[in-house]
């Protein structure tokens, strides 16, 4: 039976070509790398070599290769009608009694990272090979709770600490807005501290690292922290981030009111934000000196209000330039000085939260 199949499955390669096609290597659940603390499992630590073929068509030997540096130093061979061997540093750590030719890792060692390769072989001596894919057995636990920051007057400081990982991580760490694109002030890369163990296994830390919260702090600021690794395609693999989100949203104010410039604003309240801005503010707009009042309005009381954060009126409505007309002192009150000298916008800029 089984050689009447073979003779079938030749008959169809003279035929037509072959549809074999091989690769990628694959994770379970398309992982992208093998998680240590979860330990060896066919849920985490298997390789696939992705294939397909035709119905007539029979697999012989799947044969897996760990490169390191361009040189092979470790192999696995799986055949239908022999025994699995592994060689190298994959020896003793592979399952051999598996029935489908995948690579499973029933040990979760830091050397096992690596470039991964396949070659599927059919029983026709049919045979293609998958390109390399490097694998990294990631070795990190979840590390939220390692961010101390405080937040003192316009002083941001914060302290942090990985936990030991494994490969090298790559780290960021600083302010961060998305309405700026990111990270737009990091902690530079000479005040992480880097520990190497003897393992193989890195912590990065930095402590007391002090970012001043000023006029050009945009509104959506946050501290954001985050660790991962690095493959050598430059595929970036998340490991664990923490957020310190809206720093500053308790400290918004309204922007500086804008005034003609015969107006003059004396405030009775007022708190400066970190960001320069008025917060819990009422002012009095007035006439300039050389200035005055060109109707009954002599005066204008304006508040910030803090939920909109915009100028008011007393009775809530939005402050406008024109609440307040001057002509200059001496003038009759035909010649305005608001429609002599300014035709500008009237409105105040509106100033929402985000
Ligand atoms: C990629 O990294 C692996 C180790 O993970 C190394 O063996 C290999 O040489 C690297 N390849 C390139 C192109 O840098
Ligand atoms: C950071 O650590 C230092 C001591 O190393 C401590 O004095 C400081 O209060 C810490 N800062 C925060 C924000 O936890
Ligand atoms: C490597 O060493 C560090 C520090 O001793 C330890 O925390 C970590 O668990 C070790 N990792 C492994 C894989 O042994
Ligand atoms: C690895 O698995 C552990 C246990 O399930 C989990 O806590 C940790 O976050 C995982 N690590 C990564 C980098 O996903």
């Amino acid at each position: 039976m089984k050689l009447w199949l073979f003779f079938l499955a030749s008959l169809g390669t003279l035929a037509v070509t072959s549809a074999l096609r091989v690769g990628p290597v694959r994770l379970p659940h398309n992982n992208r790398f093998i998680n240590y603390t979860k330990g060896a499992s066919p849920d985490n630590s298997l390789l696939e070599c992705v294939h397909q073929l035709d119905e007539e068509e029979q697999v012989a030997t799947v044969s897996w290769m760990l490169w390191d540096a361009g040189n092979i130093v470790g192999s696995f061979d799986w055949h239908t009608a022999d025994p699995a061997a592994a060689t190298g540093k994959l020896e003793g750590v592979v399952a051999l009694d598996r029935d489908d030719g995948s690579l499973e890792l029933l040990d979760l060692r830091h050397d096992l990272s690596g470039e991964y390769s396949c070659a599927v072989t059919l029983t026709n001596g049919k045979s293609i090979e998958a390109g390399k894919w490097e694998v990294l057995v990631v070795e990190s636990i979840s590390q939220l709770s390692a961010l101390h920051r405080s937040l003192s007057g316009c002083t941001y400081s914060s302290n942090f600490s990985t936990l030991a990982t494994f490969p090298k991580p790559t780290v960021r760490a600083g302010l961060y807005s998305e309405s700026l694109g990111g990270f737009y002030k990091e902690i530079p890369e000479a005040q992480w501290l880097v520990q190497k163990y003897d393992n193989g296994s890195y912590t990065y830390s930095y402590s007391n690292v002090a970012f001043e919260l000023n006029a050009d702090t945009p509104v959506d600021v946050s501290f954001y922290v985050t660790v991962g690794v690095m493959k050598n395609d430059s595929n970036y693999i998340p490991i664990s981030s923490a957020m310190d989100k809206h720093i500053i949203l308790h400290q918004l104010g309204c922007p500086e009111p804008r005034v003609e410039a015969y107006q003059h604003v004396e405030y009775h309240r007022d708190t400066i934000t970190c960001r320069g801005e008025h917060k819990e503010a009422e002012a009095i707009v007035t006439c300039k000196e050389g200035f005055k009042a060109d109707g009954d309005v002599e005066e204008v009381l304006i508040r910030c209000d803090e939920i909109t954060l915009m100028w008011v009126l007393e009775n809530g409505t939005p402050a406008k330039r024109e609440h307040l007309q001057c002509v200059i002192d001496g003038a009759s009150s035909t010649a305005s000085v608001s429609t002599a000298l300014l035709c500008v916008a009237l409105v105040f800029q509106k100033f929402l939260l985000p």
